[in-house]
């Protein structure tokens, strides 16, 4: 057994191009110029033939037309076994409509995250009798694909956008966001595409990884104000940054980890530019800059 990854999309919410943004970023993807990037997901899988999908992005339908290993095997033989979600935003779960077509696969979540769906009529297009809503709880580990584990635990993060109330708790430790431990063939690796905060327990926990996909979303906390595109810190959306003092690149500094992934990142995040030089400081910190496509073995 060999544990795979492909990083199916490398991008946050909206992508690379985003659709309605003029920023430097997007102007060259749009030109060309630099990489695209679709929305946040991940492939795995412990033999190469059945594949679990780590969030199912809005992008899900280019994604699996551009992933072999994922494509049909028989009329609707399929190599995808199960989709597991990491939380309730929308460039995690707005793909499950996509895959509404009649095929059977699990879907896991914990129970926090699968009330988000319940109580979402739309989702009921998902059949109950091909998609079989598994409940995951914190801390117990759930084989998500033949020879491949997912072990569920609390991240800071907070409720999807669309969920927010009037006082919104940015950094909840809970149901609402999870992390993944990976266990396939005596490897472990960890998918955590959104965090708010590198506490004590996540650092015990990381400890030693052998292969890390960390949230990559903005490369400094007030990017997207700085860049005009609205008032929102990466804080506030519940999201660390890459640089500065309490940025992830700094916490995970000492810290000894194999293979350094970030993903999920952001329009206006400067490390998707491969000539910039946030890149460089990314990568002499030891951090691949994920993109689409990317394959990564532990
Ligand atoms: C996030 O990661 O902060 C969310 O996906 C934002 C959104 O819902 O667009
Ligand atoms: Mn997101
Ligand atoms: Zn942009």
């Amino acid at each position: 057994m060999t544990f795979r990854a492909r990083i199916l999309g490398a991008a946050a919410g909206g992508g690379l191009p985003q659709w309605n943004c003029g920023c430097e970023n997007c102007r060259l993807a749009r030109a060309g110029t630099i990489p695209a990037q679709t929305q946040s997901s991940l492939a795995v899988s412990a033999n190469g033939t059945d594949w679990a999908i780590l969030n199912a992005s809005p992008d899900i339908r280019d994604q699996l037309a551009r992933t072999p290993e994922l494509h049909p095997t028989g009329l609707r033989d399929m190599p995808l076994r199960s989709v597991l979600l990491t939380n309730g935003d929308i460039d995690h779960v707005a793909g499950l409509l996509t895959l509404r077509e009649m095929q059977p696969f699990t879907l896991y979540a914990t129970a926090g995250i699968h009330d988000v769906l319940a109580e979402n009529p739309i989702f009921s297009a998902l059949n109950p009798s091909v998609v079989t809503r598994e409940t995951v709880a914190l801390e117990k580990p759930a084989e998500i694909a033949p020879g491949l584990t997912a072990t569920l635990f609390p991240v800071p993060g907070k409720v999807p956008l669309y969920m927010e109330g009037e006082t919104v708790e940015t950094d909840l430790v809970g149901e609402q966001t999870v992390g993944v431990e990976l266990k396939a063939g005596g490897q472990t690796a960890y998918y955590i595409p959104g965090c708010a905060l590198l506490n004590d327990a996540l650092r015990a926990r990381l400890a030693g990884a052998s292969l890390l996909f960390f949230d990559g979303t903005l490369w400094r906390d007030d990017e997207m104000v700085q860049a005009g595109l609205g008032n929102k810190t990466g804080k506030r959306m519940g999201h660390m940054s890459m640089s500065g003092d309490d940025g992830s690149i700094a916490a995970f500094g000492e810290m000894d980890i194999g293979r350094k992934v970030f993903v999920h990142m952001n329009n206006t995040n400067p490390v998707l530019r491969p000539d910039s030089e946030e890149r460089r400081a990314a990568e002499k910190a030891g951090w691949t800059i994920g993109q689409d496509g990317m394959e990564v073995s532990a």
